[in-house]
């Protein structure tokens, strides 16, 4: 199962992938989260991107093309993945294309987690994670004792820099003018499938998982 998740910020990308990720035992890998990784570790890849992921703009194709292609060429991924807020432009589909060629594996489908626009400020505004499991969370949305889990273990629900109101509305734009022709793109080549992605994430995730059947 080798997948693109597409989809608005806020739409559930990296909730959904970390589910299916446990059930189908084959890596998710997020551009967002390894960046953010490569800010905490200090290293050149982070330095150059904390002010433009701080605004809400995309990094530079090739720094996230030089992430992408040295994971893709990890040998856990032979056996699938799920991409996850990669590709996030046409240069960076086109260039996914030629990598996975190369490997000789080329894409099956790209899940486009559909929701309105007016529900996703409140996903992502209410977004945290417990700083003890790394487990996505929401202030509005999960249940309460799971917001009392982590903080009961001594936790903090940390909220992620770009995840105010601002940044945000910036987000929603540049994934409009950059990543929704990507939703053209895999039409052309019949390999969009969409999923409703509002409703709970339960109900979500069971789409999910018969759309990809
Ligand atoms: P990235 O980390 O990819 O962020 P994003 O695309 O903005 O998407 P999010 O992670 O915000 O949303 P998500 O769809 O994963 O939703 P989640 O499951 O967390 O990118 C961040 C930045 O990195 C970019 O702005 C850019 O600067 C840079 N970057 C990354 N990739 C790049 C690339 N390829 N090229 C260039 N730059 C790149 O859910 C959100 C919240 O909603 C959570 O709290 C969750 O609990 C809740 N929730 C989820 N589903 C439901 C539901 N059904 N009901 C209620 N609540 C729900
Ligand atoms: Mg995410």
């Amino acid at each position: 199962m080798r997948i693109v998740l597409l989809g608005a910020p806020g739409s559930g990308k990296g909730t959904q992938a970390k589910r299916l990720m446990a059930d189908k035992q084959i890596p998710h890998i997020s551009t967002g989260d390894m960046l953010r990784e490569a800010i905490a570790a200090g290293t050149r890849y982070g330095l150059q991107a904390k002010s433009v992921m701080g605004s809400g703009n995309l990094v530079p194709d090739d720094v996230v093309l030089g992430i992408i292609s040295e994971r893709l060429g990890n040998p856990d991924a032979a056996d699938g993945f799920i991409l996850d807020g990669f590709p996030r432009n046409m240069r960076q589909a086109l260039d996914l294309s030629e990598l996975l060629d190369q490997l000789g594996t080329p894409l099956d489908t790209a899940v486009l987690l559909d929701v309105d626009f007016d529900i996703l400020m409140k996903r992502l505004t209410g977004r945290r994670t417990c700083s003890l499991t790394g487990k996505l969370l929401n202030i509005y949305y999960s249940p309460q004792e799971d917001l009392d889990e982590c903080t009961n273990a001594g936790g903090e629900l940390i909220q992620r820099e770009d995840d105010n109101e601002e940044t945000i509305a910036n987000r929603l734009e540049v994934y409009r003018e950059n990543t929704e022709p990507l939703i053209d793109y895999y039409s052309s080549q019949g390999k969009l499938t969409t999923v409703n992605a509002e409703g709970t994430i339960d109900e979500i995730y069971e789409r999910l998982l018969a759309a990809l059947d």
